[in-house]
């Protein structure tokens, strides 16, 4: 708005109406789609070599955002799961583990200086193909799936800094599956540390978010790693399902649905895979009377609309102590008001498209529950594209612990609100939920994060901020929501036999 129409506005009304005047509209800032190619059609990456399924069939990737079909990539059989792991057992065998761990440590600091190169193409397929508003893909998604390459290329020939006294080994191959909420981030965190320690690898990224993990497949392929050391084939659940029960896998690493955690889980008993399952989460976000409430609603409001709320970490359950609550809930539903959803592609989108139409059904289901149990709907007044799968951001009030919306993981931009009064109480509500992946506290009190995180069962506890990630920290759930870490120097150990 020019500035002399916008004094003339504030004249005109008080703050409170100027802030939900519709014309504050920003102009469009769409970031260019010509910086990116995308090939029409995408083979398996197989010992290096890009190469067609056995049944020749492919399947589309669309964009979410307007349903238009971006590219398609093979549908891998258990022939091409097999011909995968042949590829990867011979890189093993013959060229990665007999290199000199320096050696390795150099190509993968190529990787992750080739991913920075790369980084505007790489974050415009991202938000192209799942949805995600090119500000995270760009300023989040990109530079810490880098990171990581970093991070792990720095540990290749350290192993004994890492496990003094002991020697550490590889495994072998790594069967890698990933979901559709971070994919090439989440390809990072499984490739780096997985080659950093000298095995070879299997991936399959989501049959919805191909895209970017074949275009690492294209970075890995111009670094000259040697062939077979990285294998990313693409299909659905039954090409992950050969992953899993492929006889010459050594480890399984797997993010995704509980369910399907589940499922490999009873897949892989009785045989020696090792596994990491990093799964679901509900995390508890608490709000203590005595924090700074502005700070706290803008934590809330990243925890869990980031992403559309398709993080496995999202703050989905925010207890509000009974005290402040009404000023917290209003404040959240002013800050609601103000979240620019939309077109992925512009620079100035807070949310994006839904990743899917089944995902995005999955969210109404939920809507209809948590209204059907009683609790109150929330939602922004923002228009939705006519195109694409949209949600507005939600929030449900008076929410009670046994509902399916505080129990369940809904996977999208929808926060429960519940309250409580007391330290004791907030904790066993906290704790009371089946998954265990994170949690975050806001309170002025050092003395009570210290107790808080103490007592909450989650595998990351945030103190005054939300959703922040580092290589170096780290990651992983308890009970329903998996085992294993990943990041920091815990995420090695998955990938090693230590001797004494
Ligand atoms: P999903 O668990 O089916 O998909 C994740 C990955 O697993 C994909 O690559 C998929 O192809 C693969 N997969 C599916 N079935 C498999 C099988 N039997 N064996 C091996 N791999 C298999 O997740 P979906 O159905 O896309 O989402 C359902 C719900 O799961 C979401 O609403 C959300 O609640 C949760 N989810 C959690 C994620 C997390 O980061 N923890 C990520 C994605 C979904
Ligand atoms: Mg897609």
């Amino acid at each position: 708005m020019p500035a002399t129409k916008q004094k003339k506005a504030v004249r005109k009304s008080n703050i409170v109406k100027l802030k939900f005047d519709t014309s504050w509209a920003y102009d469009p800032a769409p970031e260019s789609k010509s910086a990116a190619t995308i090939k029409e059609r995408y083979d398996l990456f197989i010992d290096g070599k890009w190469q067609p399924s056995s049944n020749k069939k492919y399947f589309a990737t669309i964009n979410p955002a307007t349903e238009g079909k971006l590219s398609e990539v093979a549908e891998a059989t258990e022939a091409d799961v097999d011909k995968a792991v042949k590829a990867a057992r011979h890189a093993y065998e013959s060229v990665w583990k007999k290199m000199p761990a320096k050696e390795r440590g150099k190509y993968i600091f190529r990787i992750a200086r080739m991913i920075q190169e790369k980084a505007r193409e790489l974050a415009i397929i991202e938000s192209l193909d799942g949805g995600k508003p090119i500000r995270e893909s760009r300023d989040f998604d990109v530079p810490t799936a880098a990171n990581h390459f970093f991070y792990y290329a720095g540990w290749a020939d350290k192993l004994e800094y890492a496990f003094p006294n002991r020697t550490a080994e590889p495994l072998g191959v790594a069967g890698q599956i990933i979901p559709w909420n971070f994919p090439l981030l989440m390809a990072a965190w499984k490739i780096a540390p997985a080659i950093a320690t000298g095995n070879t690898v299997v991936l399959k990224p989501a049959e919805t978010t191909p895209l970017t993990a074949l275009k690492l497949a294209e970075i890995i392929e111009e670094s000259d790693l040697p062939p077979g050391v990285v294998n990313i084939i693409t299909g659905a659940g039954a090409t992950g399902a050969a992953i899993v029960n492929h006889p010459d896998i050594n480890k399984i690493a797997f993010t995704g649905s509980t369910d399907v955690g589940k499922i490999i889980q009873r897949a892989i008993a009785g045989t020696d895979k090792k596994a990491t399952l990093e799964l679901g989460g509900k995390a508890a976000n608490i709000i203590f009377e005595d924090a700074p409430l502005d700070q706290a609603v803008e934590g809330v409001i990243i925890g869990i609309y980031f992403n559309q709320g398709h993080v496995c970490c999202a703050g989905s359950r925010l207890y509000v102590q009974e005290s402040v609550a009404k000023q917290v809930i209003r404040k959240l539903k002013d800050r609601i008001e103000s979240l620019i959803v939309g077109d992925p592609m512009d620079k100035n989108t807070d949310i994006g498209a839904i990743n899917s139409k089944q995902q995005l059904e999955t969210i109404h289901k939920y809507l209809k529950i948590g209204k059907q149990e009683g609790a109150e709907m929330y939602q922004s007044s923002c228009l939705l594209p006519g195109k694409g799968f949209w949600c507005r951001p939600t929030l449900f009030t008076n929410v009670a612990q046994s509902n399916r919306i505080a129990q369940e993981e809904i996977f999208g931009p929808v926060l429960s609100v519940l309250t409580f009064r007391t330290d004791d109480e907030v904790i066993e509500k906290a704790n009371n939920s089946p998954y265990g992946l994170s949690a975050g506290v806001w309170t002025d009190k050092g003395s009570k994060i210290f107790n808080m995180t103490k007592r909450m069962r989650a595998g990351v506890v945030w103190a005054n901020t939300f959703n922040k990630f580092d290589p170096t920290s780290p990651f992983g759930g308890y009970k329903e929501s998996g085992f294993g870490r990943e990041g920091g120097l815990h995420g090695l150990l998955p990938y090693l036999a230590l001797k004494a």
